[in-house]
């Protein structure tokens, strides 16, 4: 390998290492290449004038109900030019369970081309564990870290909880990313894109998840892809964060926000120069205030009573959120059905403290691996959901098709109980 070379696209020079020629110039395959040619292209567009290593990757874009055969077989194809990953790499929900999709009533057909893209993924060397929280399964990065995720609600918690930094990727740039162990150093990568942008005064009282959930939806709508320094949101700290987990996924959700700070709480808040200038004074035009939450449930609100299925595990859940709506539950049966979608580590820990059973007596779920958004929900026969999660509340009608009621945990476990929405 010779030296390092610099690549100047028009006014943009991208400064590559030995290593990254090589790649690029296909000495390492043609995948290989292939991973490396995307990597450069991003750098290209965003102006980056080098690329950094990452030390994880969250890849997206797993559900066959996304991909499509084309989807699957431009994985196939790319695997099959023998490259595997160089970092960590851990998957998206994909859509369905992948060991209980039978009893579940997932169709066969579907199933079988499910398992052709996990497959698919396993001959790159990911970790085939399919989960939007994969800081809740060992994959935690240090603040200051340089990683590459995909899953929306992930990036918002790894920047803004954890104080990693990543961009949002897409299917194939995260994919890209783990091959070459690199990524763009553009956009949340750098420094000064880290400031918040958009101040936001919270004077009204924000308890429960969907109330966080709530917020986020009114945030992300006006914040778009500014990013947001909450001031007067009481949370308690400690970690992981659940009522944070809910306000990130609301936020990029209903807008595209991939980064807040909260004063007090979150690790960059306390930065002298977080918010940047014109930002700081809650009088500036660039200052939000947040003082009722109502038109948040308005909008996440059909009008439908009956309900089919209440779904809790957006983003996936970790065990304290099984185990409350186990309390809730109190040992009563549920008339409608009851998922919580959670990774299939935190559904053996939740097996090894007694939760799953005490969800499965009641007549629920606790699902594995996958995420009804992107899930075949009406071939399973549901038409109606409750949720406390306002990102699955934003996606499900137009994503699968489905009615939706959006309220508290408690309001859903009543639903399930009864199969009737009770405001
Ligand atoms: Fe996760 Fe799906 Fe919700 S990916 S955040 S369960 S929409």
């Amino acid at each position: 390998m010779g030296g390092a070379a610099t690549f100047i696209f028009g006014a943009v020079m991208l400064r590559l290492s030995a290593e990254e020629q090589a790649m690029l110039s296909g000495e390492l395959g043609p995948g290989v290449r292939k991973a490396m040619e995307i990597v450069v292209a991003l750098g290209q567009i965003y102006g980056a004038s080098r690329l950094i290593e990452v030390e994880s990757v969250q890849v997206a874009g797993v559900s066959y109900r996304n991909l499509g055969e084309a989807g699957l077989e431009f994985l196939s194809r790319w695997a099959d030019q023998g490259v595997r990953v160089r970092v960590p790499t851990t998957l998206n929900p994909a859509g369905m369970d992948l060991r209980a999709w039978r009893e579940l009533g997932f169709p066969e057909s579907f199933a079988q081309r499910q398992l052709a893209v996990i497959e698919a993924f396993q001959r790159f060397g990911v970790h085939t564990t399919c989960t939007c929280t994969p800081y809740l399964v060992g994959n935690v990065p240090h603040p200051g870290e340089h990683v590459a995720w995909a899953e929306s609600s992930a990036v918002s918690y790894a920047n803004s909880v954890l104080g990693a930094r990543t961009n949002r990727e897409g299917g194939p740039s995260a994919l890209a990313a783990a091959i070459t162990g690199r990524t763009a150093a553009y956009g949340l990568h750098l420094d000064e894109n880290r400031s918040a942008t958009l101040r936001v005064d919270v004077h009204c009282p924000v308890q429960s998840l969907s109330d966080f959930g709530a917020l986020g939806y009114l945030v992300g709508k006006a914040a778009g892809n500014r990013v947001p320094y909450f001031v007067g949101l009481e949370i308690e700290a400690g970690l992981p964060c659940p009522y944070l987990k809910t306000l990130g996924a609301a936020m990029a959700a209903s807008g595209a926000v991939a980064l807040y700070h909260v004063a007090g709480v979150t690790p960059e808040a306390d930065r002298p120069d977080v918010l940047a200038p014109g930002h700081a004074d809650s009088a500036s035009p660039q200052a939000l205030v947040v003082d009722d939450l109502q038109p948040a449930y308005a909008a996440l609100n059909s009008d439908v009573r009956e309900i089919d299925l209440a779904w809790f595990g957006c983003p996936h859940a970790g065990l304290e959120e099984i185990a409350e709506v186990v309390r809730l539950l109190g040992g009563r049966r549920v008339r409608a059905a009851l998922w919580i979608t959670a990774a299939r580590e935190v559904r053996q820990q939740a097996q090894a403290e007694g939760l799953v059973t005490a969800i499965e007596a009641s007549g629920g779920r606790v699902v594995a691996d996958m995420c009804a958004v992107v899930a075949p929900m009406q071939e399973l026969g549901f038409r109606t959901v409750a949720t406390p999660s306002a990102k699955g509340a934003t996606y499900l009608p137009s994503h699968a098709g489905l009615l939706v009621r959006y309220g508290t945990v408690a309001q859903c476990v009543e639903a399930a109980v009864s199969g009737v929405w009770r405001d």
